[in-house]
C-alpha cells in the first residue's frame, strides 16, 4: 500500500485527479472504475476542470461504477447514475452509452444482473483505475462488514450504520433504498490500480483498520493489504489515527523520485 498525506481534502483530490489524468493519457482505451458519495465529489469537480481548462479529453474513457441502488430510475435524483451525470458526465466529452452502472430492478434476477456486468468489465479489458472511498465502517462500494472478500458483483442488504450515515443525504419524503448492487471485493481486487479516498475525522478508525490490519471481512476495506497496486489518498484527520506518520511521508518522498523517473504507472 503506498500511503500518501496531505495537508487536507482539497490536495487529496488535486492529487487524486493527477492520478486519474495520467491514467487517462496514458492509454488509447482507459477504463475507470467509479465511485460515488461525499468524498469523490470534489475529484469529479477537479477533472471538469481539467477538461475545460487543459483539453483532457475522456473520448475513449470506458467506466464501470463501483454501485447502484436497486430499482431505482435514472432520472430518480438519489440514483448514482443522476450523481454521475450532473458531477461528472454531463461536464465531459464521455460518450454515455460507455459509461455503466450496475442495475437492477425489481422484476430482474440479481445474479445474472451480476454475472452480467461482471462480463462487461472482463470485456472491456479490466479495469485499469478503481477509485474508491471508505464507509465509517471500512465499507468499500457496499460490501458491508462480513462480505466475502472472494465477492463478485451482487446485491446486499446495507447495515443500519450506513443507512444512518447516508440519511443526510435525503429529504423526509424521500424513500431511501436499504438493497444495493455492488462490485465485490474479488472485483475491485481485479483492478491493475486502485486509488482510495479519505478525508476527515469520522474516517480516522476505518482507514486504521484498513492499513493496520488485521485483513477481515470485518473491514472490507483491509482486503486492499493483499492489492499489488493499492494508493491511499489521505488528508491529516483521516490519517490521524494512524501510527508511523513519518514513515509514510518518507516514503511518499521516495516514491515521487521513482514515479517521476517512470510513470505513475510503472507497474502496468
Ligand atoms: C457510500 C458508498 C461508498 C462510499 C462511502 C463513503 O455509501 N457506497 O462507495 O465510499 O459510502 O461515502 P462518503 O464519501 O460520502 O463518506
Amino acid at each position: 500500500m503506498q500511503i500518501i498525506i496531505f495537508d487536507d481534502a482539497q490536495q487529496v483530490a488535486e492529487n487524486a485527479a493527477h492520478w486519474v489524468s495520467e491514467l487517462i493519457k496514458s492509454k488509447d482505451a482507459p477504463v475507470l472504475g467509479l465511485a460515488t458519495g461525499s468524498t469523490p465529489i470534489s475529484l469529479y469537480k477537479q477533472l471538469v476542470a481539467k477538461h475545460q481548462r487543459d483539453q483532457l479529453s475522456f473520448a475513449n474513457t470506458t467506466t464501470f461504477n463501483l454501485d447502484e441502488y436497486q430499482n431505482i430510475d435514472a432520472e430518480n435524483s438519489q440514483s448514482y447514475r443522476y450523481f454521475m451525470n450532473d458531477n461528472l458526465f454531463d461536464h465531459v466529452d464521455i460518450d454515455k452509452s460507455k459509461t455503466y452502472l450496475p442495475t437492477c430492478t425489481q422484476s430482474e434476477n440479481p445474479r445474472e444482473q451480476g454475472l452480467a456486468y461482471e462480463s462487461k468489465i472482463k470485456h472491456a479489458g479490466g479495469i485499469d483505475l478503481q477509485i474508491l472511498g471508505i464507509g465509517a465502517n471500512g465499507h468499500i462500494g457496499f460490501n458491508e462488514p462480513t462480505s466475502s472478500l472472494a465477492s463478485r458483483t451482487r446485491i446486499k442488504t446495507l447495515t443500519q450504520q450506513t443507512l444512518t450515515d447516508n440519511s443526510r443525504l435525503f429529504k423526509a419524503d424521500e424513500p431511501q433504498p436499504t438493497l444495493a448492487m455492488t462490485m465485490g471485493i474479488a472485483t475491485i481486487l481485479d483492478a491493475r490500480y486502485v486509488l482510495l479516498m479519505a478525508t476527515g475525522k469520522g474516517k480516522a478508525s476505518a482507514v486504521k483498520d484498513m492499513i493496520t490490519g488485521p485483513l477481515s471481512a470485518m473491514c472490507p476495506a483491509s482486503a486492499l493489504q493483499i492489492h499489488e497496486n493499492a494508493i491511499v489518498l489521505l488528508d491529516k484527520e483521516a490519517a490521524s489515527e494512524l501510527d508511523d506518520q513519518a514513515y509514510y511521508l518518507w516514503a511518499d518522498k521516495e516514491n515521487r523520485k521513482v514515479n517521476q523517473a517512470f510513470g505513475l504507472f510503472h507497474n502496468f
